[in-house]
């Protein structure tokens, strides 16, 4: 026998026709900043290249990701007020329910997901309420289920719930049986947040989130999340972040048949931007390759802050 197993690499029309993984901007959802103010777009220091902008700079980004064919926005909101509920969080002048309306109204076929979560809402960072210094669940699920109706009621196409409380999914699906639930299913404690939580202003004042989020040395642990997500009744399911957790991805994609999402965070944009401002990289190849890994290793989509660009790139 003689094998030759560089036949197929010896054009570019041949590489293409085999590629079992493509990336196109339909997979990629743009994950936004939105502030109070108009005409504001604040830079983000650890995030090059990311703002956080006022609703008017907001609908002109989610005009230009829609004609680049980016899948979705995922929007965060940086309240004016923060207390010890996240009160701002479910109202309904709140800035991520006057954002969701405008962006509905000017780009309404461009799909929007809501973050459901209270770390950016209140004053001591955490994600949900506290009791006695902990985060107290069950008292927890409510606010969360006011804060998805808000959303909802703005025209928001799917709320996904990111504080990974006990019983979250279930809570949102009993008040909103017919909004689509993006579970962050099996979120990491992780270095990687450290950015994101500089554009939210959603650091913990004390402590840190490893009390509710998953330990990085667990993925059967991931499994039973996702699990116990699809039958509190997720529409879909995310591993988050995900270049250091590829492999639970795949093992998520091989357990599960299940539209499945993965959340390259902001500390992978972080590094990459880095490392290419720098020169050390070629940033756009080695994005365009960890965002194909990503795929290859199970997710159906990705939320990644290169989504605009990426789209750019792809075409
Ligand atoms: C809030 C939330 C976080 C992210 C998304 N939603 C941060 C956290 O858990 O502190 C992280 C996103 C990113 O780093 O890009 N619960």
């Amino acid at each position: 026998m003689n094998l030759r197993p560089r036949n197929l690499r010896k054009t570019d029309g041949l590489r293409r026709l085999v590629r079992q993984t493509a990336l196109s901007p339909g997979d990629l959802v743009m994950p936004c900043f939105v502030r109070a103010g108009r005409g504001r777009r604040v830079p983000i220091p650890s995030m090059p290249g990311q703002y956080q902008l006022s609703p008017d700079l907001l609908v002109a980004e989610a005009r230009r990701l829609r004609r680049s064919g980016v899948g979705a926005l995922l929007l965060f909101g940086i309240p004016t007020r923060k207390d010890s509920r996240g009160r701002e969080a479910w109202s309904r002048k709140g800035i991520v329910q006057q954002a969701v309306r405008a962006v509905k109204d000017a780009v309404p076929d461009l799909p929007v997901i809501t973050d459901v979560c209270l770390c950016g809402y209140t004053d001591h960072g955490h994600c949900g309420i506290l009791r006695g210094g902990e985060v107290d669940n069950d008292r927890t699920l409510p606010l969360l289920q006011k804060t998805a109706l808000s959303h909802a009621a703005a025209g928001a196409d799917l709320v996904a719930p990111s504080g990974m409380m006990d019983g979250a999914v279930g809570a949102l699906r009993a008040v909103l049986p017919e909004v689509p639930i993006l579970a962050y299913a099996a979120k990491y404690a992780s270095a990687f947040y450290g950015p994101f939580r500089e554009a939210a202003g959603s650091a913990p004042r004390f402590g840190d989130r490893s009390g509710y989020q998953m330990d990085p040395g667990n993925s059967d642990e991931a499994l039973r999340e996702i699990a116990l997500d699809i039958q509190e009744g997720a529409d879909i399911i995310m591993v988050k972040p995900a270049l250091a957790y590829l492999d639970v991805l795949r093992r998520a994609r091989e357990r599960f048949e299940w539209p499945l999402a993965a959340y390259s965070v902001s500390g992978e944009y972080a590094l990459l931007k880095a490392a290419g401002e720098r020169g050390w990289i070629d940033e756009r190849k080695a994005v365009l390759e960890i965002l194909t890994s990503i795929k290859r290793a199970g997710a159906d989509f990705i939320l990644t802050y290169y989504a605009g660009k990426a789209a750019e790139w792809m075409t």
